[in-house]
C-alpha cells in the first residue's frame, strides 16, 4: 500500500519545518525513499559508539517499508536533496503490535497509541538539536491523527536517546525484554499528550547508567526515570516518584539551532 499522507499531516510538518534552519528541507518520506533510508541507516548503524545503543534485529522485517505506507508516517531531514536524518512515527491500527498492551495500557486507550519508532541524525549533523525537532514534530503529527499516547522503546545504555525523549514527558517507566539475547531489555518510555507530570523531588536518586538496564525494583516501586545527569563525566538517571499529573503540552517551540 502506498503511503497515506492526510493534508493535516503535511500540514502540520510545514508548521515545524519553519523552526529549522533554512539550509534543511523536510518532507514524509514515500515509497521511492525507502532504498536511500535504508541505506542510511546501514551506515548510522555501523558507526555505533556503543552496538547496543540501536540493535535492529528488534525491529519489524520490514520496518522501513510499513513506516513509509500503512504502519506509520517518517519525517525525512534532507541537506542539498541528501539525507541527513529521520524520525519514523509507528501508528499502529487494530491487530498491529501495539506498545500500550505492554504499558498495561486499558486496550479501549490502544487505537490512541503512536510509537516514537526511531530516529537517526548523520554524526556530522548531530548536537545542533535535530533530534529535538523530530521528538517535536512526531509530537505535532501525533496529534494531528487524533492520537494522545506515546510510546517507545530504548536501550538503557543510550542515554542520549532516552533524555532527549525524557526532556519531553516521555519517561522511561518500565524495562522489558525484547527477546534479543544478553542485551534484551529495553526502557519502554511513555508520555501522554495534554498531560504533564512532575518529579516529587524529595524522593529523587540517582542511578548510575550501569545499573539501569537492571533496575527493575525502581520500576516495581512506582519510580519512574525523569531526566539524565551528568556527574565528573559520568551519567545518571535521576529516579523518583510523581508528585502529581497536570494538564499541559508535551510538545514546544523549538528554537536555538547552531546550523
Ligand atoms: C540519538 C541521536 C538521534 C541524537 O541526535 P542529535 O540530533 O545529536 O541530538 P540533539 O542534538 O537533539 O540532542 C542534544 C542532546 O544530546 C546530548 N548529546 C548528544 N550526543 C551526545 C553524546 N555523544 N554524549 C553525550 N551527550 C550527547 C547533548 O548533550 C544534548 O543534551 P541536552 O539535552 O543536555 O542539550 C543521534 O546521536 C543518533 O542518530 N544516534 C544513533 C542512532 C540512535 O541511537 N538513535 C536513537 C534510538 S531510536
Amino acid at each position: 500500500m502506498d503511503a497515506l499522507h492526510p493534508t493535516a499531516l503535511v500540514e502540520a510538518l510545514q508548521a515545524q519545518s519553519s523552526m529549522l534552519p533554512t539550509s534543511y528541507d523536510v518532507r514524509l518520506l514515500d515509497v521511492a525513499d525507502i532504498e536511500q533510508l535504508i541505506q542510511f541507516r546501514l551506515h548510522i548503524v555501523n558507526t555505533l559508539s556503543h552496538p547496543d545503543h540501536y540493535r535492529m534485529a528488534g525491529e519489524a522485517p520490514n520496518f522501513v517499508r510499513d513506516h513509509v505506507t500503512d504502519k506509520g508516517v517518517t519525517i525525512g531531514v534532507f541537506r542539498k536533496d541528501k539525507l541527513i536524518a529521520y524520525g519514523a512515527l509507528g501508528v499502529p491500527k487494530e491487530g498491529d503490535l501495539n506498545r500500550g498492551r505492554d504499558l498495561s495500557l486499558p486496550n479501549v486507550q490502544w487505537p490512541l497509541v503512536v510509537h516514537m519508532a526511531s530516529a537517526m541524525v548523520l554524526p556530522s549533523e548531530r548536537k545542533i538539536r535535530l533530534h529535538h525537532w523530530l521528538i517535536n514534530a512526531r509530537l505535532h503529527l501525533a496529534r494531528a491523527l487524533g492520537r494522545r499516547h506515546v510510546v517507545s522503546t530504548v536501550s538503557p545504555w543510550n542515554h542520549v536517546s532516552w533524555s532527549n525523549l525524557a526532556s519531553f514527558g516521555i519517561y522511561p517507566r518500565r524495562l522489558i525484554d525484547t527477546g534479543m539475547g544478553a542485551s534484551a531489555c529495553r526502557f519502554l518510555l511513555h508520555g501522554e499528550l495534554n498531560v504533564v507530570e512532575t518529579l516529587e523531588h524529595a524522593t529523587a536518586h540517582l542511578v548510575p547508567l550501569q545499573d539501569l538496564q537492571s533496575a527493575f525494583e525502581i520500576f516495581n516501586a512506582g519510580r519512574i526515570i525523569w531526566a539524565r545527569t551528568n556527574i565528573g563525566g559520568d551519567f545518571y538517571g535521576i529516579s523518583g516518584h510523581a508528585r502529581r499529573a497536570g494538564s499541559g503540552n508535551l510538545h514546544r517551540t523549538i528554537s536555538g539551532f547552531s546550523a
